[in-house]
Protein backbone atom coordinates (compact mmCIF):
# COMPACT_ATOMS: atom_id res chain seq x y z
CA UNK A 1 0.00 0.00 0.00
CA UNK A 2 2.62 2.48 1.07
CA UNK A 3 5.16 3.88 -1.58
CA UNK A 4 8.63 1.62 -1.84
CA UNK A 5 10.84 4.39 -0.50
CA UNK A 6 9.39 3.60 3.04
CA UNK A 7 10.64 0.07 3.05
CA UNK A 8 14.32 1.21 3.52
CA UNK A 9 13.59 3.06 6.76
CA UNK A 10 14.09 0.62 9.47
CA UNK A 11 11.30 0.73 12.21
CA UNK A 12 13.00 3.50 15.31
CA UNK A 13 14.76 1.14 17.85
CA UNK A 14 13.75 3.24 20.65
CA UNK A 15 9.59 2.69 19.97
CA UNK A 16 9.61 -0.42 21.72
CA UNK A 17 10.96 1.67 24.92
CA UNK A 18 9.39 4.52 24.43
CA UNK A 19 5.75 2.22 24.55
CA UNK A 20 7.04 0.57 27.88
CA UNK A 21 8.09 3.58 29.43
CA UNK A 22 4.13 4.31 28.94
CA UNK A 23 2.59 1.60 29.41
CA UNK A 24 4.73 1.68 33.46
CA UNK A 25 3.85 5.40 33.59
CA UNK A 26 0.29 4.73 33.18
CA UNK A 27 0.82 2.13 36.09
CA UNK A 28 1.72 4.63 38.37
CA UNK A 29 5.21 3.33 38.39
CA UNK A 30 7.83 5.81 39.51
CA UNK A 31 10.27 6.14 35.95
CA UNK A 32 13.55 7.81 35.66
CA UNK A 33 13.80 9.08 32.23
CA UNK A 34 17.31 9.52 31.05
CA UNK A 35 16.11 9.13 27.08
CA UNK A 36 15.10 12.79 26.56
CA UNK A 37 16.86 14.15 23.65
CA UNK A 38 15.78 18.00 24.82
CA UNK A 39 16.80 20.66 28.01
CA UNK A 40 14.32 20.35 30.30
CA UNK A 41 14.98 24.07 30.82
CA UNK A 42 11.93 26.56 30.43
CA UNK A 43 12.36 29.25 27.47
CA UNK A 44 13.98 32.27 28.68
CA UNK A 45 10.90 34.92 29.24
CA UNK A 46 12.47 37.54 27.20
CA UNK A 47 12.01 35.14 23.93
CA UNK A 48 8.31 33.96 25.37
CA UNK A 49 8.13 37.85 25.56
CA UNK A 50 8.75 38.63 22.44
CA UNK A 51 6.05 36.05 20.88
CA UNK A 52 3.22 37.45 22.91
CA UNK A 53 4.16 40.67 21.76
CA UNK A 54 4.13 39.81 18.36
CA UNK A 55 1.15 37.95 18.93
CA UNK A 56 -1.05 40.98 20.27
CA UNK A 57 0.19 42.71 17.07
CA UNK A 58 -1.55 40.34 15.11
CA UNK A 59 2.08 39.11 13.06
CA UNK A 60 0.07 35.80 12.38
CA UNK A 61 0.70 35.50 8.67
CA UNK A 62 2.05 33.97 6.02
CA UNK A 63 6.24 34.75 6.33
CA UNK A 64 8.37 35.20 3.03
CA UNK A 65 9.10 30.87 2.34
CA UNK A 66 13.25 32.25 3.55
CA UNK A 67 12.06 33.83 6.67
CA UNK A 68 11.67 37.51 8.24
CA UNK A 69 14.20 39.57 6.88
CA UNK A 70 15.37 40.49 10.54
CA UNK A 71 15.90 36.60 11.52
CA UNK A 72 17.98 36.29 8.27
CA UNK A 73 20.24 39.14 8.89
CA UNK A 74 20.69 38.51 12.47
CA UNK A 75 21.47 34.84 11.57
CA UNK A 76 23.75 35.76 9.25
CA UNK A 77 25.81 38.36 11.64
CA UNK A 78 25.64 35.49 14.70
CA UNK A 79 27.09 32.67 11.93
CA UNK A 80 29.97 35.33 10.79
CA UNK A 81 30.66 36.86 14.01
CA UNK A 82 30.45 33.31 16.57
CA UNK A 83 31.33 31.18 13.48
CA UNK A 84 33.60 32.54 10.77
CA UNK A 85 31.29 31.52 8.32
CA UNK A 86 31.37 34.06 5.27
CA UNK A 87 27.18 33.93 5.45
CA UNK A 88 24.89 37.10 4.05
CA UNK A 89 21.40 36.74 5.23
CA UNK A 90 20.95 35.92 1.70
CA UNK A 91 22.22 32.49 2.23
CA UNK A 92 19.89 31.66 5.07
CA UNK A 93 16.73 30.06 5.00
CA UNK A 94 14.99 29.47 8.02
CA UNK A 95 13.44 26.34 9.03
CA UNK A 96 13.18 23.95 11.55
CA UNK A 97 16.73 21.95 12.35
CA UNK A 98 15.28 18.62 11.13
CA UNK A 99 13.40 19.70 8.20
CA UNK A 100 16.53 21.26 6.94
CA UNK A 101 18.52 17.93 7.00
CA UNK A 102 15.40 16.45 5.75
CA UNK A 103 15.51 19.08 2.55
CA UNK A 104 19.19 18.98 2.54
CA UNK A 105 19.20 14.77 2.13
CA UNK A 106 16.35 15.37 -0.85
CA UNK A 107 18.39 18.12 -2.80
CA UNK A 108 21.97 16.69 -2.65
CA UNK A 109 21.74 13.15 -2.91
CA UNK A 110 21.06 11.06 -5.90
CA UNK A 111 20.12 7.43 -6.42
CA UNK A 112 22.70 5.35 -5.40
CA UNK A 113 25.09 8.33 -3.52
CA UNK A 114 27.12 7.64 -0.69
CA UNK A 115 27.05 9.53 2.26
CA UNK A 116 29.27 8.92 5.02
CA UNK A 117 28.50 9.73 8.49
CA UNK A 118 29.76 8.15 11.96
CA UNK A 119 28.48 5.41 13.95
CA UNK A 120 26.84 6.26 16.05
CA UNK A 121 25.19 9.24 15.05
CA UNK A 122 22.04 10.70 15.19
CA UNK A 123 19.04 8.22 14.00
CA UNK A 124 17.15 10.65 11.75
CA UNK A 125 20.56 10.71 9.24
CA UNK A 126 20.49 7.38 7.88
CA UNK A 127 16.37 7.96 7.35
CA UNK A 128 16.92 11.08 5.48
CA UNK A 129 19.71 9.56 3.65
CA UNK A 130 17.76 6.14 2.40
CA UNK A 131 14.57 8.40 2.19
CA UNK A 132 16.47 9.83 -0.65
CA UNK A 133 17.97 7.40 -2.17
CA UNK A 134 21.18 7.46 -0.80
CA UNK A 135 23.19 4.97 1.01
CA UNK A 136 24.84 5.55 4.45
CA UNK A 137 28.85 4.25 5.09
CA UNK A 138 29.25 4.66 8.31
CA UNK A 139 32.53 5.13 10.16
CA UNK A 140 33.16 3.06 13.31
CA UNK A 141 34.45 6.10 15.81
CA UNK A 142 35.84 4.46 18.66
CA UNK A 143 36.42 5.38 22.93
CA UNK A 144 39.50 5.57 22.50
CA UNK A 145 39.56 8.38 20.04
CA UNK A 146 36.66 10.27 22.65
CA UNK A 147 34.18 8.91 19.41
CA UNK A 148 35.50 11.66 17.36
CA UNK A 149 35.29 10.72 13.76
CA UNK A 150 38.92 11.30 11.99
CA UNK A 151 39.89 11.98 8.81
CA UNK A 152 42.13 9.20 8.35
CA UNK A 153 38.63 6.77 9.27
CA UNK A 154 36.12 8.83 6.71
CA UNK A 155 39.52 8.37 3.67
CA UNK A 156 39.18 4.98 3.91
CA UNK A 157 35.88 4.65 3.01
CA UNK A 158 35.85 7.51 0.24
CA UNK A 159 35.19 5.79 -3.07
CA UNK A 160 34.17 7.58 -6.32
CA UNK A 161 30.52 7.13 -5.51
CA UNK A 162 30.72 9.31 -2.02
CA UNK A 163 28.83 12.48 -2.41
CA UNK A 164 28.71 13.79 0.38
CA UNK A 165 29.69 13.49 4.24
CA UNK A 166 27.53 14.27 7.90
CA UNK A 167 29.11 16.27 10.44
CA UNK A 168 28.18 16.72 14.00
CA UNK A 169 29.85 18.65 16.23
CA UNK A 170 29.03 18.49 19.72
CA UNK A 171 27.94 15.24 18.35
CA UNK A 172 24.45 12.83 19.46
CA UNK A 173 24.74 10.61 20.92
CA UNK A 174 28.74 10.31 22.11
CA UNK A 175 28.98 14.44 23.34
CA UNK A 176 32.10 14.14 21.01
CA UNK A 177 33.57 17.60 19.37
CA UNK A 178 35.78 17.56 16.97
CA UNK A 179 39.03 19.00 16.97
CA UNK A 180 40.02 21.77 14.74
CA UNK A 181 42.66 19.28 13.46
CA UNK A 182 39.38 17.06 12.49
CA UNK A 183 37.79 19.92 10.64
CA UNK A 184 40.78 20.44 8.94
CA UNK A 185 41.89 17.29 7.55
CA UNK A 186 37.88 16.46 6.59
CA UNK A 187 37.85 19.75 5.25
CA UNK A 188 40.87 18.36 3.07
CA UNK A 189 38.90 15.32 1.87
CA UNK A 190 36.13 17.52 0.84
CA UNK A 191 38.20 19.34 -1.51
CA UNK A 192 40.11 16.95 -2.98
CA UNK A 193 37.43 14.47 -3.48
CA UNK A 194 34.99 17.24 -4.68
CA UNK A 195 32.17 16.22 -1.77
CA UNK A 196 29.78 18.16 -0.05
CA UNK A 197 29.91 18.47 3.28
CA UNK A 198 26.24 18.60 5.96
CA UNK A 199 27.32 20.16 9.18
CA UNK A 200 24.69 20.24 11.75
CA UNK A 201 25.80 22.17 14.88
CA UNK A 202 22.58 22.28 16.76
CA UNK A 203 24.19 21.56 20.15
CA UNK A 204 27.04 23.97 19.29
CA UNK A 205 26.28 26.34 22.77
CA UNK A 206 26.72 23.08 24.87
CA UNK A 207 30.06 22.67 25.03
CA UNK A 208 32.32 22.65 28.38
CA UNK A 209 36.12 21.40 26.74
CA UNK A 210 37.36 22.81 23.36
CA UNK A 211 36.17 25.33 21.05
CA UNK A 212 33.64 24.35 18.14
CA UNK A 213 34.55 25.04 14.46
CA UNK A 214 32.67 25.76 11.77
CA UNK A 215 33.14 23.70 8.80
CA UNK A 216 32.01 26.43 6.47
CA UNK A 217 34.47 28.72 7.92
CA UNK A 218 37.25 27.03 6.84
CA UNK A 219 39.37 28.48 3.21
CA UNK A 220 37.48 26.82 0.20
CA UNK A 221 34.42 24.96 1.95
CA UNK A 222 31.55 28.02 2.41
CA UNK A 223 30.54 26.43 -1.24
CA UNK A 224 30.48 23.23 -0.36
CA UNK A 225 29.02 23.02 3.08
CA UNK A 226 25.13 23.39 3.96
CA UNK A 227 25.34 24.13 7.64
CA UNK A 228 22.30 23.23 10.46
CA UNK A 229 21.67 25.10 12.99
CA UNK A 230 18.63 26.18 15.38
CA UNK A 231 16.96 27.43 18.61
CA UNK A 232 16.03 24.11 19.79
CA UNK A 233 19.05 23.24 21.98
CA UNK A 234 20.34 26.31 22.21
CA UNK A 235 17.58 28.10 23.91
CA UNK A 236 15.49 25.45 25.03
CA UNK A 237 13.02 26.37 22.20
CA UNK A 238 12.39 22.41 21.04
CA UNK A 239 8.76 22.99 20.49
CA UNK A 240 8.75 26.16 18.54
CA UNK A 241 10.65 24.37 15.92
CA UNK A 242 12.45 27.19 15.01
CA UNK A 243 16.26 26.73 13.04
CA UNK A 244 18.29 27.73 9.99
CA UNK A 245 20.18 26.57 7.21
CA UNK A 246 23.27 28.26 5.69
CA UNK A 247 24.14 27.35 2.06
CA UNK A 248 25.85 28.48 -0.98
CA UNK A 249 23.45 30.10 -3.41
CA UNK A 250 23.49 27.31 -6.01
CA UNK A 251 22.25 24.64 -3.22
CA UNK A 252 20.44 27.53 -1.26
CA UNK A 253 17.59 27.62 -4.32
CA UNK A 254 17.01 24.09 -4.74
CA UNK A 255 16.22 23.99 -0.59
CA UNK A 256 14.03 27.18 -0.62
CA UNK A 257 12.18 25.18 -3.46
CA UNK A 258 11.64 22.31 -1.43
CA UNK A 259 10.97 24.81 1.71
CA UNK A 260 8.25 26.30 -0.82
CA UNK A 261 6.52 22.93 -1.20
CA UNK A 262 6.61 21.80 1.55
CA UNK A 263 6.34 24.13 5.05
CA UNK A 264 5.55 27.35 2.98
CA UNK A 265 7.35 28.80 6.46
CA UNK A 266 7.90 28.80 10.11
CA UNK A 267 5.45 29.83 12.53
CA UNK A 268 5.34 34.10 11.71
CA UNK A 269 5.33 35.17 15.24
CA UNK A 270 8.02 32.41 16.73
CA UNK A 271 10.22 33.93 14.30
CA UNK A 272 10.10 37.30 15.54
CA UNK A 273 11.10 35.58 18.83
CA UNK A 274 13.93 34.09 17.25
CA UNK A 275 15.36 37.41 16.65
CA UNK A 276 15.00 38.72 20.11
CA UNK A 277 16.69 34.78 21.06
CA UNK A 278 19.33 35.94 18.85
CA UNK A 279 20.17 39.64 19.60
CA UNK A 280 18.86 39.89 23.64
CA UNK A 281 20.75 38.55 26.56
CA UNK A 282 22.69 35.53 26.40
CA UNK A 283 22.56 34.92 30.07
CA UNK A 284 20.53 31.83 30.32
CA UNK A 285 22.38 30.26 27.68
CA UNK A 286 25.27 30.31 29.66
CA UNK A 287 23.58 29.09 33.21
CA UNK A 288 21.95 26.41 31.19
CA UNK A 289 25.51 25.56 29.61
CA UNK A 290 26.73 25.42 33.73
CA UNK A 291 24.34 23.09 34.79
CA UNK A 292 24.72 20.79 32.08
CA UNK A 293 28.51 20.93 32.93
CA UNK A 294 27.71 20.05 36.55
CA UNK A 295 25.29 17.44 35.71
CA UNK A 296 27.57 15.68 33.42
CA UNK A 297 30.31 15.83 35.89
CA UNK A 298 27.82 13.83 38.30
CA UNK A 299 27.16 11.41 35.85
CA UNK A 300 30.70 10.73 35.38
CA UNK A 301 31.14 10.60 39.28
CA UNK A 302 28.42 7.67 39.48
CA UNK A 303 29.06 5.89 36.60
CA UNK A 304 32.94 5.26 38.05
CA UNK A 305 31.31 3.28 40.75
CA UNK A 306 29.76 1.30 38.04
CA UNK A 307 32.41 -1.19 37.01
CA UNK A 308 30.32 -2.48 34.12
CA UNK A 309 29.80 0.73 32.24
CA UNK A 310 32.52 3.17 30.65
CA UNK A 311 32.72 5.77 28.55
CA UNK A 312 35.06 8.99 27.97
CA UNK A 313 34.21 12.07 29.84
CA UNK A 314 32.16 13.84 27.10
CA UNK A 315 33.17 17.45 26.01
CA UNK A 316 29.92 18.87 24.80
CA UNK A 317 26.06 18.31 24.12
CA UNK A 318 24.00 16.72 26.69
CA UNK A 319 24.43 12.61 26.47
CA UNK A 320 27.14 9.81 27.93
CA UNK A 321 27.22 6.92 25.50
CA UNK A 322 28.78 4.34 27.62
CA UNK A 323 29.67 0.63 26.81
CA UNK A 324 28.86 -1.88 29.14
CA UNK A 325 30.20 -5.53 30.32
CA UNK A 326 27.42 -7.41 30.21
CA UNK A 327 26.67 -10.40 26.96
CA UNK A 328 22.96 -9.05 26.08
CA UNK A 329 22.00 -6.79 23.52
CA UNK A 330 21.12 -3.39 24.26
CA UNK A 331 17.66 -3.11 23.57
CA UNK A 332 17.40 -6.20 26.16
CA UNK A 333 19.62 -4.57 28.59
CA UNK A 334 17.25 -1.32 28.00
CA UNK A 335 14.31 -3.69 28.53
CA UNK A 336 15.99 -5.14 31.69
CA UNK A 337 16.63 -1.49 33.29
CA UNK A 338 13.62 -0.27 32.69
CA UNK A 339 11.79 -3.00 34.35
CA UNK A 340 14.55 -3.46 37.13
CA UNK A 341 15.77 -0.56 38.00
CA UNK A 342 13.07 2.10 36.84
CA UNK A 343 15.39 3.93 34.92
CA UNK A 344 14.58 4.57 31.02
CA UNK A 345 17.72 4.74 29.14
CA UNK A 346 18.29 4.55 25.19
CA UNK A 347 19.88 1.34 23.48
CA UNK A 348 22.55 1.93 21.38
CA UNK A 349 21.69 -0.02 18.48
CA UNK A 350 19.08 3.06 17.85
CA UNK A 351 22.16 5.14 16.38
CA UNK A 352 23.86 2.63 14.30
CA UNK A 353 24.35 -1.10 13.19
CA UNK A 354 27.94 -1.13 14.94
CA UNK A 355 26.56 0.67 17.89
CA UNK A 356 24.96 -2.47 19.61
CA UNK A 357 27.09 -3.04 23.30
CA UNK A 358 26.14 0.72 24.33
CA UNK A 359 23.11 2.72 25.84
CA UNK A 360 22.30 6.33 25.93
CA UNK A 361 22.42 8.09 29.12
CA UNK A 362 20.86 11.84 28.63
CA UNK A 363 21.43 14.26 31.48
CA UNK A 364 18.62 16.49 30.69
CA UNK A 365 16.88 15.85 34.11
CA UNK A 366 17.31 16.71 37.41
CA UNK A 367 20.52 16.54 40.11
CA UNK A 368 18.63 14.65 41.91
CA UNK A 369 17.16 12.03 39.68
CA UNK A 370 20.68 11.78 38.09
CA UNK A 371 22.04 10.66 41.06
CA UNK A 372 18.98 7.90 42.49
CA UNK A 373 18.66 6.92 38.62
CA UNK A 374 22.16 5.95 38.08
CA UNK A 375 22.30 4.46 41.78
CA UNK A 376 19.21 2.18 40.74
CA UNK A 377 21.29 1.37 37.43
CA UNK A 378 24.72 0.28 39.34
CA UNK A 379 22.19 -1.94 41.20
CA UNK A 380 20.38 -3.62 38.51
CA UNK A 381 23.44 -4.18 36.98
CA UNK A 382 25.52 -5.79 39.45
CA UNK A 383 22.62 -8.80 40.30
CA UNK A 384 23.06 -9.11 36.09
CA UNK A 385 25.99 -11.55 34.77
CA UNK A 386 28.77 -10.52 32.65
C1 LIG B 1 21.96 16.02 16.27
C2 LIG B 1 20.62 16.62 16.14
N1 LIG B 1 20.36 17.39 15.06
C3 LIG B 1 19.15 17.96 14.88
C4 LIG B 1 18.14 17.77 15.78
C5 LIG B 1 16.81 18.39 15.47
O1 LIG B 1 16.50 19.42 16.26
P1 LIG B 1 15.30 20.41 15.97
O2 LIG B 1 14.63 20.03 14.70
O3 LIG B 1 14.41 20.33 17.13
O4 LIG B 1 15.95 21.74 15.88
C6 LIG B 1 18.34 16.97 16.92
C7 LIG B 1 17.26 16.71 17.87
O5 LIG B 1 17.32 15.90 18.76
C8 LIG B 1 19.62 16.38 17.11
O6 LIG B 1 19.90 15.63 18.17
Amino acid sequence: MSARRLSRVPESGTVKIANAVSKLRSEGVDIISFSTGEPDFATPDNITQACVTSLNKHFTHYTPSVGIPELREAVAEKSRTENNIPCEAANVLVTPSKQAIFMTALAMINEGDEVILPDPSWVTYDACIRLAGGIPKYVKVSAENEYRMTPEEIAELITPATKMIFLNTPANPTGAVATEADMKGIADLAIDHDLFVMSDEVYEKIIFEGKHISIASLPGMFERTITINGMSKMYAMTGWRLGWVIAPPEIFKFLNTLQTHSLTCCTSFAQQAGVEALRGPQDSVKKMVEEFRVRRDIVMEEMAKIPTLNAPKPKGAFYIFPTYDHDISSIDLTEYLLTNAHVAVTPGSAFGPASDGHVRISYACSREDLREGMKRIGEALSKLDR
